[in-house]
Parts: structure tokens; C-alpha cells; sequence
């Protein structure tokens, strides 16, 4: 393997799946890229100080009402600017159009609160996911991690792992719970095995 594959986190919110890419990072469990650069469209997102605490460079890039080819030029022109070759979204709310997700087949990945294609797509985001899997009354639910692709959380499956739902669950528990046993696991090992796979291959999507 020539070098480590650039990684570019986006987020909008907490930031706790991004803790747990940066902790995984730092344990050894993430070797074949690294957390460049953490992007937010939310000034006052917490994670950024995360990135912050743990010396990564962050770039804000706020998204203006109906926009969205300029906002993804905005975006596209920093992760040039930094070498990037891997996109992780990690509970960034802004969805991002065929324009931008063509220029990175295989090199967007995205983590969902649920076992797709079970409550996802479009307006199916944070609590709103655990909401429908509980009024469905499903028994069990989990994450997964995919591809990203023009599809709203439509791209190919990469891993995914169930969650049992217990009696008195409320969203919020349900979500603690989805976050503890199935993405913050499943995410960096996601990170991993693609940052593996662009590495070796030796390939450079990052400056299209
Ligand atoms: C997570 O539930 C993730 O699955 C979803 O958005 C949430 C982000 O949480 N895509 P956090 O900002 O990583 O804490």
C-alpha cells in the first residue's frame, strides 16, 4: 500500500459517530486512511469541536436556501484543495445531488439508523427513523452502512447490524441504543475496509 487514504468526515450535528471514527483511528482499528479534514454545513455544530480536540482542520460550508449546485462547488473545491479520496457522512443533513455523488463512485459512505430498506430515504433522518420503527412495532432494527449514490440512502449495502427493540423503548432509547450496539461499531469498520480498498488500488477520485 502506497499511503493512507485522505478522509473527509461531513457532519451537521453531535458528532458521536464521528468520535467514534476519530477513537477507532486512534486505537488501530482505522490504518488505511485518516481524518483529514471534518466538514460542517452547521456553524454551531458540536462536532466540530471534536475535530477541534483532536487537531483535525475543519471547514464550515452552510448551505443557503434553495441551493445546492453552488453549495456543492463550495464543497468540492475544499476537498481539493486538501487531497481528500473518501467521504464519510456522518449524520450530515444535507442531501447531496447526482452532480456531486457521480464524481465518487465507491467513495461516499453513509451511515442509517435502521436495517435498510426499512424506514430510510428521503425525510427519514435522526429520531424520525426510531419513531416509525416503533409505531410499526418491528422487534428488531439496527444500522447499516452504505454506498452513497443519487438515491437518498440508496446506494449499495456495505454492513449492516440488527438492534433488538425492547418493551418501553422510546426513540430516544431506541437511538442511544442503535448508536452503542450497531454504528459507532459498524462505521469505522466500514471506514476501514473502503479506505483499504481505494488505497490499493492506488486510484484518485479526490481531485476530479
Ligand atoms: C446518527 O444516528 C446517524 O446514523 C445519522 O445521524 C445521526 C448522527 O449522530 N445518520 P451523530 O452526529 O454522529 O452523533
Amino acid at each position: 500500500m502506497d499511503s493512507k487514504t485522505k478522509i473527509a468526515v461531513f457532519v451537521s450535528g453531535g458528532g458521536t459517530n464521528l468520535q467514534a471514527l476519530i477513537d477507532a483511528e486512534k486505537a488501530g482499528k482505522i490504518t488505511s486512511g485518516e481524518i483529514v479534514l471534518v466538514v460542517s454545513d452547521k456553524e454551531d455544530a458540536y462536532a466540530l469541536e471534536r475535530a477541534k480536540n483532536n487537531g483535525i482542520k475543519t471547514a464550515v460550508i452552510t448551505k443557503k436556501k434553495g441551493e445546492q449546485e453552488d453549495f456543492e462547488n463550495r464543497l468540492l473545491a475544499v476537498l481539493a484543495e486538501n487531497g481528500i479520496q473518501m467521504i464519510i457522512l456522518a449524520g450530515f443533513m444535507c442531501i447531496l445531488s447526482a452532480a456531486f455523488t457521480s464524481k465518487w463512485p465507491k467513495r461516499i459512505i453513509n451511515i442509517h439508523p435502521s436495517l435498510i430498506p426499512s424506514f430510510c430515504g428521503k425525510g427519514c433522518y435522526g429520531l424520525h427513523v426510531h419513531e416509525k420503527a416503533l409505531a410499526y412495532g418491528v422487534k428488531v432494527t439496527g444500522a447499516t452502512v452504505h454506498f452513497v449514490n443519487e438515491i437518498p440512502d440508496g446506494g449499495e449495502i456495505i454492513f449492516q447490524k440488527a438492534v433488538e427493540i425492547e418493551d418501553g423503548d422510546t426513540p430516544e432509547i431506541l437511538q442511544r441504543r442503535v448508536m452503542e450496539q450497531a454504528e459507532w461499531i459498524l462505521l469505522p469498520r466500514a471506514a476501514e475496509k473502503v479506505a483499504k480498498e481505494i488505497a490499493e488500488k492506488g486510484d484518485n477520485y479526490g481531485h476530479l
